[in-house]
């Protein structure tokens, strides 16, 4: 088991666990955190996107150039941002800082 560290938009903290090989993006909708991920992982949606802490960007795979590209259409993206759907969690992630874009949807009205 490791440990996941979500923050909210609203800077309130949430740890969830997760077993090796899951995938963050699961790990997140099963803690509650407002991840849609609408394509199911199919690289087609980037509602599954977060935000990593920077000291642990690092230690994650780089992200393909589908997964860059789907990132360029996503709402308020920060250097350190993932699909959540591509991050597998293996031990040595263990205690990663996850936080949650906060997209407010009325913005997007009009
Ligand atoms: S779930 Fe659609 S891009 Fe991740």
């Amino acid at each position: 088991m490791l440990n996941v560290l979500f923050v909210m938009a609203d800077g309130s903290k949430v740890t969830a666990q997760a077993e090796p090989g899951a995938r963050l993006l699961e790990v997140g909708q099963n803690a509650g955190m407002p991840l849609e991920g609408t394509c199911e992982g199919q690289m087609a949606c980037s509602t599954c996107h977060v935000i990593i802490a920077p000291d642990w960007f690092d230690k994650l795979p780089a992200a393909s150039m589908e997964e860059e590209d789907m990132l360029d259409l996503a709402a308020g993206v920060a250097r350190t941002s993932r699909l959540s759907c591509q991050i597998e969690l293996t031990e040595a992630l263990d205690g990663i800082e996850v936080r949650i874009p906060g997209v407010s949807r009325d913005m997007q009205i009009g």
